[in-house]
């Protein structure tokens, strides 16, 4: 009877017996071995964020930032700050509902590396003589759908795939400006860590989209789209504190776009090859930049933007 019971009751179990049931053809099998990979490259690269934080300050003598600079550095690193604990809340999710063993344990590696990134940028923006406060409603916008989206497949793509290479590129461009050294250095810690997120999204998103209906599949479509639309919006209130670093921003989109552009090519190519569909978005967005990043202080009226529209469409696509 109360064998009967028990058997009853666990119908409905957290525990995913099934999870070494599915069947895998060899190519999952590969990415399955890199995402087990990015587990165990997470715990040997693992850095403590207290000492190596502390050794880069004692290293150049303190935060030494020109006076003009340390408005913008503290303000594009408060938005980086929200998007780790972001990052940290979705690898959390995921480590918790992906099923498969290997995904899950990239997931969980990620998790533990985002604590970091957030509390290291938290204790550097101190450092700084900044508190965090808020951050501008596009770039919340951004962070809120991500965190927001339902399915996997779009958390996935949202956090790993866009996110994580927007990051890296603003990552990038701040260390080569070296506007402050301290920084300039921790970074190349964050990148090292942030390029194994990546792989996260390449490695495991194939099989997910694999299972999507049409009807799916465009949902995902659309939900890049809003993504980048407020990704856009984000960056133009960006715009000028990157342009006081130094920093101009179709610079930096050419260089995301590359960044972004290896890592869905990584992705397309588990999945048979590049949609025809993809080219085309890709040069609409790349009109839709040219029109929006005239650069910092250039007046341009609408047709100056239609047209720089038209010739951004036009452009060739950075390879
Ligand atoms: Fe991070
Ligand atoms: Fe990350």
């Amino acid at each position: 009877m109360i064998e009967k019971l028990a058997t009853w009751q666990s119908r409905h179990s957290k525990i995913p017996f099934e999870m070494f049931d599915l069947a895998r053809d060899a190519d999952e099998a590969r990415r399955m071995d890199k995402l087990r990979h990015i587990y165990h490259r997470g715990q040997d690269l693992a850095w403590d964020g207290r000492a190596v934080l502390a050794e880069l300050i004692a290293t150049h003598g303190g935060i030494r930032v020109a006076p003009e600079h340390a408005g913008a550095v503290a303000r594009v690193f408060e938005i980086i700050l929200w998007g780790e604990l972001a990052a940290w809340k979705i690898s959390a999710e995921l480590a918790r509902e992906l099923v498969p063993l290997e995904a899950r344990m990239a997931a969980t590696a990620q998790a533990h590396d985002e604590a970091r990134h957030f509390y290291v940028m938290y204790d550097y923006l101190r450092a700084l003589g900044y508190t965090p406060t808020r951050i501008d409603p596009y770039s919340q916008r951004v962070l809120d759908l991500t965190l927001g989206a339902r399915s996997l497949v779009h958390k996935l793509l949202g956090m790993q795939l866009m996110l994580e290479t927007i990051a890296l590129t603003i990552f990038a461009e701040v260390r080569e400006s070296r506007v402050e050294p301290v920084l300039s250095d921790l970074l190349r810690y964050y990148e090292k860590d942030e390029a194994r997120h990546v792989g996260l999204g390449t490695q495991f998103l194939p099989t997910l989209m694999k299972q999507q209906t049409p009807l799916e599949a465009a949902e995902t479509m659309l939900f890049q789209l809003r993504l980048v639309f407020w990704a856009t919006a984000s960056l133009k209130a960006m715009e000028a504190d990157l342009h006081t670093l130094g920093i101009a921003a179709p610079r930096l989109i050419e260089r995301g776009k590359r960044i972004q552009g290896r890592a869905y090519g990584e992705m397309w190519q588990q999945l048979g090859g590049e949609p025809p569909s993809s080219e085309w978005i890709n040069r609409f967005l790349s009109g839709v930049d040219a029109a929006v990043f005239p650069g910092v202080g250039v007046a341009v009226d609408l047709p100056g933007r239609l047209r720089r529209f038209v010739d951004g469409v036009r452009a060739p696509l950075p390879t």
